[in-house]
């Protein structure tokens, strides 16, 4: 019988993501509007409860990888709840935090099996960290860092680049992989609604791997194999423990593999990052419908790449890319 989550370009789509909450600890101005975004009421917001069946419904289709989103997912009063919930179910849990809060967390995650922490750092100097999240909290973050790797976590590092911020950091955080076993990624500023996306910001693939060379020398730099349903091309300096990896959405998409349906916290399906086509699967199931129809439709409808918004000039269209959400309520 057909696969309710395999779409029409022949994609299975067996990684869900779920943004846990709307509200975040940091303001980056990348992600977050300078005045905040309108929050949906309480009872618009998916329970712990509900998140638990409706991902167990996605989970009886063949998901077997979860990753907890937000805003910032460890905001959420319930979390440990929800955690333990999804922890009974057969799916490799992980997430992706700022790493505020992680430190209250450490025996939840050993006890529930979540290794797989992705944390958002974009730069390594105090008073930047200030100016693009708003807050004045690098010490917290990288200590909470450290604090995971020590505790044998899998830590990825994701590194948000803009020019004239922290372009010139891309080898201070590659030497963070020299002596540990740790992955960095560079993102290429993606634009949402409300995050001043400027093609004049952006740090291209092409401009990081320049700069990776030039500092390294081109013998030093290695490719790994991409794995099978990449988001991060990744590459290693010849004998440093870690690697790095570059997420080029903008300039190199990688939606042929794409494996990724995302469920926000008011329990809507999106399709895709870009799509704001969106499917309201909480309401349906409050009202005992069968979500698995809807679920198959919204997949049905998944466009090749980025929402259709194949080209680069596409997607740099404020007309097409500003009527999605702002990031904050999408979850990455
Ligand atoms: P892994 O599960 O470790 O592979 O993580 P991930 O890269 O899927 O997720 P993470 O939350 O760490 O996101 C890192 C960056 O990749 C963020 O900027 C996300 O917006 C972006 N990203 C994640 N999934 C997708 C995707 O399906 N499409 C695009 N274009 N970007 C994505
Ligand atoms: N462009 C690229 N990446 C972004 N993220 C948030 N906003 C953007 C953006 N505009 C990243 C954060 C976080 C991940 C979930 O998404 O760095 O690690
Ligand atoms: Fe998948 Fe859309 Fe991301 Fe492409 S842009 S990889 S289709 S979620």
């Amino acid at each position: 019988d057909s696969n309710i989550l395999t779409d029409t370009h022949n994609r299975t789509h067996n990684y869900l993501r779920i943004s846990l909450s709307e509200k975040c600890n940091l303001r980056c101005t990348y992600c977050m509007p300078k005045d905040g975004i309108a929050l949906s009421p309480r009872a618009h917001l998916m329970t712990a409860d509900e998140i638990e069946s409706i991902a167990t419904v996605f989970v009886d289709h063949g998901v077997d990888k979860i990753r907890l989103t937000g805003g910032e997912p460890l905001v959420r009063k319930d979390f440990k709840i929800i955690l333990e919930k999804l922890s009974k179910l057969p799916v490799k849990l992980s997430i992706t935090t700022n790493a505020l809060l992680t430190d209250r967390f450490i025996e939840d995650f050993k006890k529930y099996g979540l290794h797989d922490i992705n944390v958002s750092l974009d730069t390594l100097d105090t008073e930047k960290f200030k100016f693009i999240t708003r807050r004045d909290q690098f010490k917290l973050a990288y200590d909470n860092i450290q604090q995971l790797i020590n505790e044998g976590f899998n830590v990825k590092i994701n590194a948000v680049l803009m020019k004239d911020f922290n372009e010139d950091e891309i080898t201070d955080f590659i030497e963070l992989t020299r002596n540990q076993e740790i992955n960095v990624r560079f993102i290429e500023f993606m634009p949402f609604d409300g995050n001043a996306w400027n093609k004049n910001k952006l740090v291209s693939q092409a401009e990081i791997l320049n700069r990776v060379t030039d500092f390294y020398g081109v013998q030093s730099l290695k490719p790994l194999t991409n794995e099978q349903n990449f988001t991060a091309r990744n590459f290693q300096i010849e004998h440093f423990k870690g690697s790095f990896g570059i997420i080029s959405s903008v300039t190199n998409p990688f939606c042929d593999s794409c494996n990724r349906i995302r469920l926000t916290a008011d329990g809507k399906l999106k399709n895709c990052l870009f799509s704001n086509d969106e499917t309201n699967l909480l309401t349906a199931f409050r009202n005992g419908e069968n979500i698995e129809d809807l679920i198959n439709k919204s997949l049905n409808s998944k466009k090749a790449v980025r929402a259709g918004m194949t080209d680069f000039d596409q997607l740099t269209n404020p007309d097409l890319h500003s009527n999605n959400r702002s990031m904050i309520a999408i979850g990455g």
